[in-house]
């Protein structure tokens, strides 16, 4: 099955999808990206990401090279194109990635007259791997090595490798990063912890991305009436923790039942977990039948 991307105005095949090797994405890792999930075909939240992709373009000085509309028309045609690639249920993912360009000569400030270089494929949602409902994932806690800028959601992800990686190499499926003493997020997740049956997660500042499942497991906590507060949150809270979560649109509402190999809670997915999971699903319900954005 044919796997369709888009690059700078057209549809192709991956395999014929190139950019020259100038591109200061390539070069300089100067570009920005987004992922966007779609469930039945219908985008979750895309003014939210379109926003987010915004700051990020104004963060990067990078003119926006598509209208909202015009976003709106590529992700809609990548995931028609895509669909047979998609399972039953349809789910799929839209990334996105636009780069300053290629640029004639290497020099690190801004080089005149570029075209920005605009990428977006569509790829499917694995289905959620009942494991995770059952036995949870393993994170490890690092200090955070990355910049202050964090709430770009810059391609230049060197150091969420580097310290994905490490918790790759002693089994971990996530990072939880530390920053002078505070937890700030996942390396590629936000997160949630639940103290005394209330859930905590840090307020949206410079160092760390503002995430729409994020926002959304705020929203439908406030919602359904379940006790929540934005604040700092140290390493002390974390380690005590009855639950820990982390939220991305990929991997969704994941529950973290190992941190640093001690057990979190009981050591098993806890119930405002299973709460908010059940929510969140009939959230996915909605926007299938296109009662939810
Ligand atoms: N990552 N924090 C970081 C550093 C992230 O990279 C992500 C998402 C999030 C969660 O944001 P959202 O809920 O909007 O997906 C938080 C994406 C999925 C990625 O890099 O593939």
């Amino acid at each position: 099955m044919q796997n369709t991307v888009y690059l700078n105005g057209s549809f192709l095949p991956i395999e014929d999808a190139c950019i020259p090797v100038t591109d200061r994405g390539f070069l300089f890792g100067d570009g920005v990206y987004e992922v966007i999930p779609a469930y039945g075909g219908r985008l979750l939240r895309l003014s939210h990401h379109l926003q987010r992709l915004q700051s990020s373009l104004d963060g990067i000085r990078l003119a926006n090279p598509l209208s909202d509309a015009a976003w709106e028309e590529v992700f809609l045609q990548l995931l028609q194109r895509n669909r047979e690639r998609a399972g039953p249920e349809n789910d799929q993912s839209i990334y996105l990635q636009v780069t300053r360009g290629p640029a004639p000569k290497r020099d690190h400030s801004f080089p005149e007259h570029v075209t920005p270089t605009v990428y977006a494929t569509a790829n499917p949602i694995p289905a959620v791997d009942p494991e995770i409902a059952t036995r949870g994932i393993a994170a490890v806690t690092l200090e955070d090595i990355r910049w202050q800028w964090c709430d770009i959601k810059a391609i230049t992800l060197l150091a969420n490798v580097l310290m994905r990686q490490r918790a790759a190499d002693q089994d971990a499926a996530e990072a939880l990063l530390i920053r002078d003493g505070l937890m700030i997020e996942g390396s590629s997740s936000n997160v949630f912890v639940i103290r005394d049956g209330v859930m905590q997660t840090p307020p949206k500042s410079q160092l760390m991305l503002p995430g729409i499942t994020r926002d959304l497991v705020l929203e439908l906590a406030r919602a359904h009436k379940l006790p929540y507060r934005e604040c700092d949150i140290p390493e002390a809270t974390l380690r005590d923790a009855e639950e820990i979560w982390i939220t991305s649109s990929t991997r969704e509402i994941v529950p973290v039942t190992r941190l640093d190999a001690a057990p979190v809670g009981a050591g098993v997915p806890g119930p405002l977990w299973q709460v908010m999971t059940e929510h969140y699903r009939h959230y996915k319900t909605a926007v299938r039948s296109g009662n939810a954005g």
